[in-house]
């Protein structure tokens, strides 16, 4: 039985990932923010009904000590960390004249040094254990093309490519994979935030902005976050064993790289 730990996954992409991998028999670890500790306890019985073993856990992936705590935690309860997926994230929509300085480093605190912090931790645990693992980040289309309105957020999620590739490169020598996975308009909590501050910036209604995105994906309708975990699923399986340092796009056709 293998162990994954999922951060974010109180709601959204996160929560469709953490069901996903505990419907394909890993025992699951859920963290996310002390304040969605409600949320979270929710998203734990859920696996826990699926039939694993699942724990949840309060911890901010920006934070060091916390991430430190996350992994140590983990592994203490379910034994091992074999499944890292660094999914916490925060958006940010607005102009790039607009953005203070804290503001910009609020988004690179979250979305550029948590996955920093989760990648290498969850390593310095897996190098130990001897036993290879898996490594995930949440990428974006915004990892391969930067859109207006969306920079610093873009410019966070084009580190997490950075990083994955590096880390790929540097923990192959221990049997670990490190992908991420790259959705493109996911119907979460995260677009509607996205698709409100749009329409203010642009004057247009709410739910316009994400209809004008959503005309450009080929296969017609925006994601599910079990469209995401289908993805999930196969990087943290032993399917994807020949695969590292990848950040593979999951938008139903919007960028094609
Ligand atoms: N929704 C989309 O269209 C979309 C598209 C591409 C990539 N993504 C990425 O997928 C990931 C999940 O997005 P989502 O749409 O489910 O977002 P969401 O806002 O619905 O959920 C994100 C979760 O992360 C948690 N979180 C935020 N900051 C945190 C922190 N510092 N420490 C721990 N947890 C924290 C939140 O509490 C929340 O539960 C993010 O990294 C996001 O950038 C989302």
């Amino acid at each position: 039985m293998t162990v994954a730990h999922i951060t974010g996954a109180a709601r959204g992409i996160g929560k469709s990932i953490a069901l996903r991998l505990a419907r394909d028999g890993h025992d699951v670890a859920v963290s996310d923010l002390a304040v969605m500790a409600a949320e979270l306890e929710a998203t734990r019985k859920e696996i826990e009904a699926i039939g694993v073993r699942a724990v949840a856990l309060h911890g901010d992936v920006s934070d060091p000590e916390s991430v430190r705590r996350l992994v140590a935690e983990t592994a203490g309860q379910l034994g091992s960390l074999d499944v890292m997926v660094a999914n916490a994230g925060i958006a940010q929509t607005k102009a790039l004249l607009e953005v203070g300085p804290d503001e910009y480093d609020k988004v690179h605190a979250v979305n550029g040094r948590g996955v920093f912090l989760c990648y290498t931790e969850a390593a310095r645990q897996m190098i130990a254990q001897g036993t290879g693992g898996k490594i995930l980040g949440a990428g974006s289309i915004a990892s391969h093309k930067g859109f207006a309105l969306l920079g610093v957020y873009c410019s966070s999620k084009f580190a997490v490519r950075a990083l994955t590739q590096a880390a790929a490169q540097e923990w192959a020598p221990h049997g670990i994979t490190v992908n991420a996975y790259c959705p493109g308009i996911v119907a979460t909590t995260m677009w509607e935030e996205i698709d409100h501050d749009l329409g203010e910036i642009n004057g247009v209604e709410t739910g316009e902005s994400m209809k004008e995105m959503a005309a450009g994906i080929s296969l017609g309708r925006v994601s599910t976050g079990e469209d995401v975990a289908k993805l999930v699923s196969f990087l943290a399986g032993p399917d994807s064993d020949y695969m590292t340092g990848q950040s593979v796009l999951v938008d139903g056709g919007m960028i094609f790289a």
